[in-house]
């Protein structure tokens, strides 16, 4: 199947660069939001990133200048009518995801293929409001997109293998490398790495380590590019949580049962980087 024009709904941190990397791979991409000031927000996050990756020479002008001209952002889910592919990249939550493609199915032509950016809900459920469960299909890009090289391309019960064949075909001309899931808590990438970063957690909490032994141990010990305790931090604590409580209610392992001082970090607003503070201090210079 040939997709000529995509739509991503949403426009924040994940739906912005999934819309760029898009746009710079040739298509034509229509984002929604729900207002114009974050309309607004989506589209100038995009251009600085642009005009980043122009300055550090990754991107030249011209093609920043014909990438930037493909996108349209709008607040009409009714202009996603035109769209041969939509990527649903709202914030997690089941009822808000599912009212989305309830709407796209009485908007989108039969032949449109639906895909969900979610990391962690149940993707039949998901895609249960839908009026074609087996044209749907998870696409899981990495935060941040425009960088990451993978997605996860997720089966769902119902995802038919021209979908999967079509998804992962698309995927991969938008310069990214697919890898296969099943529809399961956490698919592959979170499965495998929020027990690791949760056990971390708990190694602090216990006072086994201090924070920078930690993460200078898995940093220099097993050659990794970040220590557990700053991935917390750059991935969020809120976000971790949220996926951890999926794994812990999905899986039942109590293993993987959040610790209480990661609990009580996201009660006090200690999210992260994206807060100024979560296990380091973000707001000192
Ligand atoms: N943040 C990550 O590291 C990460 C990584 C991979 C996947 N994800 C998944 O991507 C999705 C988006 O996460 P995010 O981090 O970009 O969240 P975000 O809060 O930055 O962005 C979500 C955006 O969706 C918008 N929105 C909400 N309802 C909408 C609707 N009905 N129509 C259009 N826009 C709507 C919000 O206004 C917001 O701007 C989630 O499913 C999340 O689990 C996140």
């Amino acid at each position: 199947m040939e997709i000529k024009t995509v739509g991503v709904v949403g426009c924040g941190q994940m739906g912005g660069g999934i819309v760029e990397v898009i746009a710079k791979a040739g298509y034509p991409v229509i984002t929604r939001e729900i207002n114009q000031e974050l309309l607004d927000k989506g589209l100038a996050h995009i251009r600085k990133s642009m005009d980043k990756a122009v300055q550090r020479g990754k991107l030249s002008p011209e093609d920043r200048d014909a990438a930037w001209s493909r996108i349209y952002g709008t607040l009409d889910l009714a202009d996603f009518a035109q769209a041969d592919f939509v990527i649903e990249a709202i914030i997690e939550r089941m009822d808000l995801k599912q009212a989305v493609f309830g709407d796209l199915s009485n908007i989108c032509p039969p032949t449109t293929i639906f895909a969900s950016n979610t990391s962690s809900l149940n993707l039949a459920e998901v895609a249960a409001t839908s009026d074609r469960p087996d044209r749907f299909l998870g696409t899981h890009f990495f935060n941040p997109a425009p960088v990451m090289p993978l997605v996860e391309i997720v089966r769902a019960l119902a995802t038919s293998d021209k979908t999967l064949a079509t998804g992962q075909a698309f995927v991969i001309s938008l310069g990214k490398k697919p890898i296969l899931a099943k529809d399961s808590p956490g698919f592959v990438v979170n499965r495998l790495l929020i027990p690791y970063l949760i056990d971390a957690i708990r190694v602090f909490e216990h006072g086994l380590a201090s924070r920078d032994d930690i993460d200078k141990g898995m940093k220099l010990g097993a050659g990794h590019p970040m220590g557990p305790l700053e991935l917390c931090d750059y991935i969020g604590l809120d976000t971790m949580l949220y996926v951890a409580d999926v794994l812990y209610e999905e899986l039942g392992d109590a293993w993987l049962k959040a610790p209480p001082l990661l609990r009580r970090m996201v009660a006090a607003g200690y999210l992260g980087r994206k807060s100024g503070r979560g296990f380091y201090d973000y707001n000192k210079s």
